[in-house]
């Protein structure tokens, strides 16, 4: 297994993010919600590519504590964005959404990339 499709998957969904985020900033409702159902798709994508990538450390190694936040971090990272998008068009308050977006980026980045041994 490597690693393309998660990028891939999670890329993407940053990128469907920002979309769906601007556009229903903007006020334009219907193209918001085209791109966040296109977006929810994409985080079947994620959790299928990033639980492929987890299954090898429950074989074994000592990993498997900083795989498992990773995993987690990665779900949290998906209910952050859906909530911020849920709230956005509601004009609920986001700050508290956006400091936990920015620690889980932070998070999955340095899980990701730096800890955990696979790269891109
Ligand atoms: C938006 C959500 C997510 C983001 C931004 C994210 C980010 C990353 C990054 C940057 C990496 C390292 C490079 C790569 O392989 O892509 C990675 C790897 C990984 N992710 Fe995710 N991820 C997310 C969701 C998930 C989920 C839901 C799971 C588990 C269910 C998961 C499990 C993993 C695992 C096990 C690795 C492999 C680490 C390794 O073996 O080196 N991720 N992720």
């Amino acid at each position: 297994m490597n690693t393309h499709l998660h990028i891939t998957a999670w890329a993407l969904g940053f990128i469907l993010f920002a979309i769906a985020y601007v556009m229903y900033k903007k006020g334009n409702t219907k193209a918001g919600k085209i791109i966040h159902m296109i977006l929810r798709l994409d985080y079947l994508l994620i959790l299928y590519s990033g639980g492929e990538l987890i299954t090898p450390y429950f074989n074994g190694g000592d990993l498997l504590p900083e795989a498992i936040v990773k995993g987690v971090a990665g779900i949290w990272m998906i209910v952050i964005m859906e909530m911020l998008l849920v709230r956005l068009p509601k004009q609920k308050p986001l700050k508290a959404l956006w400091i936990q977006f920015i620690i889980a980026v932070i998070l999955l980045l340095v899980l990701g990339f730096v800890r955990l041994p696979m790269g891109v």
